[in-house]
């Protein structure tokens, strides 16, 4: 399945798949043309791909044509059939549709048309599940599934995106090369790569966004804090965001956040931030990542802390019967105010390294329990530059594993070990000063518990293994025995303990 290298540059004219000449020269095609699959379709355009395009309703096929049909070679259809005659074979094509049944309709309409062979892709937000799912039909059928994940939105799409296909590594010998051409670049490197079998593209996609979830709750506590903290205004935080870009922190969602917050509302005159809606929504994939770690067993604190801030901002009633309550007596705020600004940097940086520790686990967990053999490393290297959580810090995170592939937990690593450790007491003054202030941290403050939980001698585990073993005769382990030996004490009798 070798792509006609030496031919795939050639323009062809926009034309209507009624044009005989146009059967079979398209490299990919595109169904679903809403903004992410038309800016990936003009993507794959600009870099010299002749791009079959279809769309339930050809309203959305001929708007792109009217407004982008010149930037590339694009071959027109109407209904199936046709987008697949366009296609050379075997055939590739993308599906840009909502996740759920109109994915699943998608597929069986192709699936129904497509020849041995052909590659079915689909590059949207799909429950990691449903791509398992999905790909086991449809190689029953004899036909290639590809669950890729996207990220990047609109921009992305457009102009270079992280690109996490999962499926058979047959199908990415043939498409891999066309998707690592149009995805970001870092250094030379596409930031697309196999990540490995059936639901693992989409599911290590779940897990970006997760963290995505994370990285913005860490944000806004940030912000929170400098607002609440030190009374500072929108922009003026803007500016100490767009400073925090220069250093550690340097990533693609600080940015934004300097850019949001500058951002000045033309209706009434003031920060559009101090005017949006403090109600936070989601589409439902941090959701499912904190399911999926619930399920796996792997503690995602930030990415749950997340979830639940958001559904606590959209919690209007509650919000409006417990506005004003009591606080208790309230502590000082800061009076150095460089010295704060300071540590909340460092706070954030720090519980930012344990939301990207949670969920690499997260990745880990999922690969050994679905056997998808995935390198934690090649992550860091593909989400570096396209996606929404790209950031300077996932050269870090690249490294750690390149040194060490078995690594438990990036926290031990030297670079982030170091980093905590240079952070810590930062990090414990802001949390601190947070809970006088009665300013709400979550993520700031979980992040600090896991961290002191992992690194406690002693966890009070033990206790609730005693629990267990009183009110249900659950068993416990012993320190002084094998791992796996189990003990009982008869509680309700003389008390002695047994082997179990
Ligand atoms: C990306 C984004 C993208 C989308 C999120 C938003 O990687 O490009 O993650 O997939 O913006 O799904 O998610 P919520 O609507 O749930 O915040």
């Amino acid at each position: 399945m070798e792509l006609p290298r030496d031919t795939h540059h050639e323009r062809l004219p926009v034309s209507s798949s009624e044009t005989p000449s146009t059967n079979g020269t398209a490299q990919i095609g595109v169904t679903g043309l809403a903004v992410m699959g038309s800016n990936l379709a003009r993507n794959f355009a600009h870099h010299g791909y002749t791009v079959a395009l279809h769309n339930r309703t050809t309203a959305k096929t001929d708007a792109l044509l009217e407004a982008h049909g010149s930037e590339g070679s694009f071959v027109r259809s109407e209904t199936i059939p046709e987008f697949l005659a366009a296609l050379e074979k075997p055939r590739r094509v993308i599906i840009m549709v909502k996740a759920g049944d109109p994915t699943d309709a998608v597929i069986e309409e192709l699936a129904d048309a497509m020849e041995e062979g052909d590659i079915i892709i689909d590059g949207g937000n799909s429950l990691y599940t449903d791509t398992i799912r999905r790909e086991k039909a449809i190689r029953e059928r004899g036909l290639h599934y590809v669950g890729a994940g996207i990220s990047g939105g609109e921009e992305g799409a457009l102009n270079g995106p992280s690109i996490m296909p999962g499926g058979p590594a047959e199908s990415y010998e043939s498409l891999g090369p066309l998707l690592e051409e149009i995805s970001a670049h870092v250094d030379g490197v596409p930031c697309c790569t196999h990540i490995g079998p059936d639901g693992s593209g989409h599911f290590v996609k779940m897990v970006h966004n997760g963290i995505e979830y994370s990285d913005m709750q860490l944000i806004g506590e940030a912000y929170q804090l400098l607002r609440d903290g030190l009374g500072k205004s929108a922009p003026e935080i803007a500016d100490i965001f767009a400073e925090w870009n220069e250093g550690d922190l340097d990533s693609y969602l600080i940015e934004i956040t300097a850019e949001v917050l500058k951002q000045i509302d033309k209706k009434t005159g003031k920060p559009l931030v101090d005017v949006i809606l403090d109600e936070a929504e989601q589409k439902g994939t941090g959701r499912w990542t904190v399911k999926s770690a619930l399920d796996l067993g792997v503690p995602v604190t930030g990415i749950a802390e997340a979830v639940f801030a958001r559904a606590l901002s959209g919690s209007v009633a509650q919000r409006k019967a417990t506005t004003g309550l009591a606080s208790g007596e309230l502590g000082e705020h800061p009076t150095d105010e460089a010295r704060f600004i300071d540590d909340v940097s460092k706070a954030l940086y720090a519980s930012k390294i344990i939301a990207y520790a949670q969920g690499f686990n997260q990745i880990q967990a999922g690969s050994n329990e679905y056997d998808w053999d995935i390198t934690l490393g090649d992550m860091a290297t593909i989400w570096r530059g396209g996606c929404i959580i790209r950031a300077k810090f996932l050269n870090r995170i690249k490294e750690a594993y390149d040194e060490d592939p078995q690594l438990a937990t990036l926290i031990a690593a030297p670079y982030f070990r170091d980093a905590v450790e240079a952070g810590i007491d930062s990090w414990r003054r802001v949390v601190v000063t947070a809970t006088q202030l009665g300013i709400p941290i979550p993520g700031f403050a979980s992040a600090l518990s896991y961290y002191d939980a992992l690194r406690t001698e002693r966890l009070p585990a033990a206790l609730t293994q005693g629990l267990r073993d009183f009110f249900g005769a659950h068993t416990y382990g012993r320190i002084d025995a094998d791992h796996d030996a189990k003990f009982h004490t008869q509680w309700s009798g003389d008390r002695s303990e047994s082997p179990a």
